[in-house]
């Protein structure tokens, strides 16, 4: 089987992170965003996965050199000179994706959840028709795209509307489909083409579209606040499966649960973390430090007494003592907020050493 991720974009919802690493290599809960979706494709049997970036692909050709041998699959990067939209990189990986008759999945990189693709191949080969695009359902669906059912019909799509202005529905696309190899005629060559501006809406004409319920958590993780909000249902879809992934709630650091620690990193004595804590590799956390819903990446400082909320703290940054951190923080790489330093949300973009209070959210260079 085959799949194809789109990786594109410059993931500027996500800087600073996305200054030093492409998002799709950004770790997620202690791994790379793109592992998560490549190991749940290739658990389903996929053997071939096209990467569609148009975005430094030498750094992640670099880093995934070895993932495709692990996982026993395919790995091939698709670069395109000028960014193709979210149609045109189908088209222009034709040759993997028509390779044979089997339908491809294809994945918005940015998305996490509990990937159903088993049940979804199911799915599509009973109803026959064209494409299955994975549903679910949220409370603002502006930002998304929503699909409408033909009245008395569970799952044919009647409409698809990216980003409405006005409220259609509460069924928004989760960015996970899987399309018969006929779609690509549909799509133009080297001409940028949006999947969901252009190509839904003419198979929804032909009425082949249809939908597949998500069960479960569901988010786009492509901006800080809702990478925390993903983390957090991640970390819960975790806790309830009492995946050993999670800190045991027997260690005396853990509070409320939910917690994820790299088994490098160091933590000190009389520690409060959780809930919705995840540590990475070679991080060491001082004494006495409050963490809560927080992702604290690799490398990375916090000393004595800080107390850090709702931040993602960057990779090989440091967390002086008795800082204060909340309201949506995002630290980049290599960044020094001084001991007593109060940040009040906004982003330090990397290397930047922060010695004064930031009171209002703000974007430090
Ligand atoms: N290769 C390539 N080339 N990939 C691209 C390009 C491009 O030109 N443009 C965007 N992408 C990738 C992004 O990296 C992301 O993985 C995916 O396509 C979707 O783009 P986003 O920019 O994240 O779109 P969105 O979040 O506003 O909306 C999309 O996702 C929603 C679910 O999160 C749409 O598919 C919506 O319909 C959907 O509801
Ligand atoms: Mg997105």
């Amino acid at each position: 089987m085959k799949a194809l991720i789109l990786v594109g974009g410059f993931g500027t919802r996500l800087r600073p992170l996305t200054l030093t690493l492409p998002k799709p290599l950004v770790e997620f809960a202690n791994k790379p965003m793109i592992l998560h979706q490549i190991e749940a494709l290739a658990a389903v049997g996929v053997t071939d996965i096209v990467l569609a970036v148009n975005y430094r692909p030498e750094i992640m050709e670099n880093f995934l050199k070895e993932t495709g041998e692990k996982y026993g699959v395919n790995i091939v990067f698709s670069v395109e000179s000028e960014p193709l939209g979210t149609a045109g990189p189908l088209k222009l990986a034709e040759a993997v994706l028509a390779k044979d008759d089997s339908p491809f999945f294809v994945l918005n990189s940015d998305v996490t959840c509990e990937y159903p693709f088993q049940e979804l191949l199911d799915f599509h080969k009973a109803h026959g028709d064209e494409g299955t695009i994975v549903v679910t359902k949220v409370e603002e669906p502006s930002k998304y795209g929503v699909i409408v059912h033909k009245p008395n019909h569970p799952s044919r799509i009647d409409r698809f509307v990216e980003k409405p202005v006005q409220f259609v529905g509460n069924r928004i696309n989760a960015g996970l489909y899987i399309l018969n190899t006929s779609v690509l005629d549909r799509i133009e060559k080297n001409r940028p083409t949006s999947i969901e501006q252009e190509t839904f809406p003419a198979i929804v004409k032909d009425g082949q579209l249809h939908s597949f319920d998500l069960e479960g958590f569901w988010m786009d993780v492509g901006q800080p606040k809702d990478f925390l909000t993903g983390t957090c249902l991640y970390l819960s879809s975790l806790a309830k499966k009492q995946s050993k992934l999670l800190a045991s709630n027997s260690e005396p650091f853990v509070h409320g649960g939910n917690v994820m620690v790299d088994p490098s990193a160091k933590i000190g004595k009389n520690c409060k973390i959780g809930p919705n804590v995840v540590i990475g590799k070679d991080v060491v956390i001082g004494d006495g430090v409050r963490l809560q819903r927080c992702t604290i990446l690799p490398g990375s400082k916090v000393k004595d007494h800080a107390w850090v909320k709702s931040t993602i703290v960057g990779w090989n940054s440091t967390v002086g003592k008795w800082a204060r951190l909340e309201n949506v923080t995002v630290l980049g790489d290599d960044v020094t907020i001084g001991d007593e330093i109060y940040v009040n949300g906004g982003s330090v973009l990397p290397h930047k050493s922060i010695k004064a209070n930031v009171d209002v959210p703000a974007i430090i260079m």
